[in-house]
């Protein structure tokens, strides 16, 4: 596809998703972690602006104040909701919609004339070799995608709109089997020549050998979780970290976010509706890092590494890798739930063509998958992308931990082996599940 095609097609479901929000509620802010919906409408534009037009092609800004103000958003290394916005970039007041609309399509339309231009760049500026830079643009752009659904979710029924595709699969997943994974090498991140386009802490290429293992053939389900929820595990302290139980008793959790109890029975929230658990059953459930370890120490059990993570999606038995769990062949509706194709998770195990060499079911799609792995710097790390030298840097803090994957909000432009995702142990917002890993008898 060419970039305008990327460009216009990426665009487009932004401005389908922006359109779930009800316009009232654009200046509202339903993750105090993060940023008013307002923020992103400007955001997108600006990161685009500021790193193509400004940084690669070097053009005469139209827009210096809304360029500076919209460039970055926030993920405050705190778990209290009180303690951050104090950043002096965060105006008191954001502008107008109307004016923020005005200011993203003078940048859209100046982006869609310099496509060409960018290539002319290239002995002099990397981000201009391979269109980095533009790449970069639309990847920032999809990612935004997701995490605005995931702000969305939290938003007030009556502020959203709901579309009108919205239809739950039922169906009864399939059983987790345990997977011997034995002893083998995993490849972690890539070689900064052979991608396009790759974010900073994807590189460089990084060899790891893996002891053997036992893993979860499918994440744990709603259904699953509940168990550990009725039995009174989930309020046991002896199952939580000291930090991971302050932080449940601080939020008030006595089940995961979004589960309400009504006569006795469970309700669960999906973007758009409040459903009885009992339909979401076969569902991965979607839990912050904390109440999964919780779960897997419940269990006797613990969470893959990284690179367990990477051996049992794309080792095989022969020592050899692929580009994907099922092979070498791109991310299609076969191979996973991920793409927006819908707007829910499936009932694990739905996608037998996505399974790995290993039978391991959906490690790319219908949620990402925590690791209990910290996100670091892999070694010779270089932040390599001009005027943003914290893209990832800024999260190598000891707090954040890497999830890969893929959801069913993640564009397929973004599903490749060395794709890294990252949040903090407490955050439960995200679309993301995971899987028990045991030790290898
Ligand atoms: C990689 C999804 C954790 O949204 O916090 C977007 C991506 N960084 N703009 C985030 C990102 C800056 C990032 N995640
Ligand atoms: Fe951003």
């Amino acid at each position: 596809m060419s970039f305008r095609d990327r460009f216009t097609t990426a665009w487009r479901r932004t401005d389908m998703l922006f359109g779930l929000v009800a316009r009232d509620a654009m200046q509202s802010r339903p993750i105090a972690l993060r940023h008013p919906f307002i923020f992103y409408v400007g955001h997108l534009p600006a990161f685009a602006w500021n790193h193509i037009c400004r940084g690669v092609l070097q053009r005469p800004s139209f827009d210096p104040r809304f360029d500076e103000i919209f460039d970055r958003g926030i993920d405050p290394d705190v778990d209290d909701p009180s303690r951050c916005h104090a950043h002096p970039d965060v105006p008191e007041r954001w502008p107008a919609l109307d004016d923020v609309i005005v200011y993203r399509d003078r940048v859209r339309s100046a982006i869609v004339e310099s496509l060409g231009d960018v290539a002319a760049h290239a002995p002099t500026s990397l981000m201009a070799e391979h269109n980095r830079v533009l790449s970069m643009a639309i990847e920032h752009e999809l990612m935004h995608q997701e995490t605005l659904l995931y702000i969305v979710q939290q938003l007030h029924p009556d502020q959203k709109l709901r579309p009108p595709d919205v239809a739950y699969p039922s169906g009864n997943g399939v059983w987790p089997r345990s997977v011997v994974i034995p002893e083998g090498k995993a490849t972690l991140g890539a070689s900064f020549g052979d991608l396009d386009f790759g974010w900073d802490n994807e590189f460089p290429l990084t060899r790891v050998e893996v002891p053997a293992f036992v893993i979860d053939s499918t994440p744990v389900t709603n259904e699953q979780f509940r168990y550990f929820v009725d039995s009174g595990a989930y309020d046991q302290p002896a199952f939580w970290s000291e930090a991971d139980w302050a932080w449940k008793t601080r939020m008030g959790l006595s089940a995961p976010l979004g589960w309400t109890r009504q006569d006795g029975a469970w309700l669960y929230r999906t973007l758009f509706d409040v459903i009885p658990l009992s339909d979401a059953g076969a569902w991965p459930v979607y839990v912050s890092l904390a109440e999964a370890q919780a779960y897997a120490r419940w269990s006797g059990a613990r969470l893959p590494t990284e690179a367990e993570f990477h051996r049992a999606a794309f080792g095989d038995p022969d020592g050899d890798e692929r580009a994907f769990p099922w092979g070498d062949e791109r991310p299609t509706s076969r191979h996973g739930n991920f793409d927006f194709t819908r707007w829910s998770p499936d009932p694990v195990g739905s996608h037998p063509d996505g399974a790995s060499a290993w039978g391991v079911h959906e490690l790319v799609g219908n949620g990402w998958e925590w690791t209990e792995s910290l996100f670091e710097p892999f070694p010779g790390f270089d932040a390599y992308i001009p005027g943003y030298p914290g893209y990832s840097a800024d999260f190598f803090d000891g707090k954040h931990y890497v999830l890969k994957g893929a959801s069913w909000a993640t564009a397929s432009d973004l599903i490749r082996p060395s794709f890294r995702n990252w949040y903090q142990a407490r955050y439960p917002y995200v679309f993301a599940k995971f899987r028990c890993v045991r030790p290898a008898i």
